[in-house]
């Protein structure tokens, strides 16, 4: 198992949209196993594989660690039912010093497979659903910024230019 280094915006690799996986092989384990290692070091509650420059279609979740742990480790995940509206505040380990609030679904209900190739399907609402539906953007390269208005926007470029110098100071 590994840590693995987690890429920042603006780093093209979380632009990109991921094709569907199409066998669950020996290098999608070890990338999963490696993803929970590095979201658990982080800390996160969900790392998508674009995040650590891989274009694969695969995300690990754990939006309660400290109470109540539970890793979900999910191949080509999708929503197949979205229904009511929350507004709750989001940050992203790519981009990180800035937290904005994000509109989201509620409830969803998720189709994915796990590592067995096994069907999943799940409804979700709260948190955890908030992970599943800003951890599948990662997949199809977007970052919860990009569902800012267009002021937010600008004032977060604004503000993640000068954490980003800050950070250049300390280095
Ligand atoms: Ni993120």
């Amino acid at each position: 198992m590994a840590i693995l280094p987690i890429r920042h915006y603006p780093d093209e690799v979380l632009r990109k949209k991921v094709p569907p996986e199409t066998k669950i092989d020996q290098s999608l384990i070890d990338l999963a196993k490696n993803m929970a290692e590095t979201m658990y070091a982080a800390p996160g509650v969900g790392l998508a594989a674009p995040q650590v420059g891989e274009s694969r279609r695969l995300i690990v979740l754990d939006c309660n660690p400290k109470d109540s742990p539970r890793l979900i480790t999910a191949v080509n995940p999708e929503i197949i039912l979205r229904d009511g509206e929350s507004y709750e505040e989001e940050g992203c380990l790519s981009v990180p010093g800035y937290y904005a609030q994000v509109a989201r679904n509620a409830r969803i209900k998720v189709k994915f497979l796990d590592l067995e190739g096994q069907e999943v399907i799940m409804d979700v609402a709260g948190l955890l659903g908030i992970c599943f539906q800003h951890e599948i953007d990662h997949l199809d390269g977007l970052l919860f910024i990009d569902h800012l208005s267009s002021l937010k926007k600008s004032l977060f470029r604004r503000k993640y230019k000068k954490l980003q110098a800050q950070q250049e100071e300390r280095m």
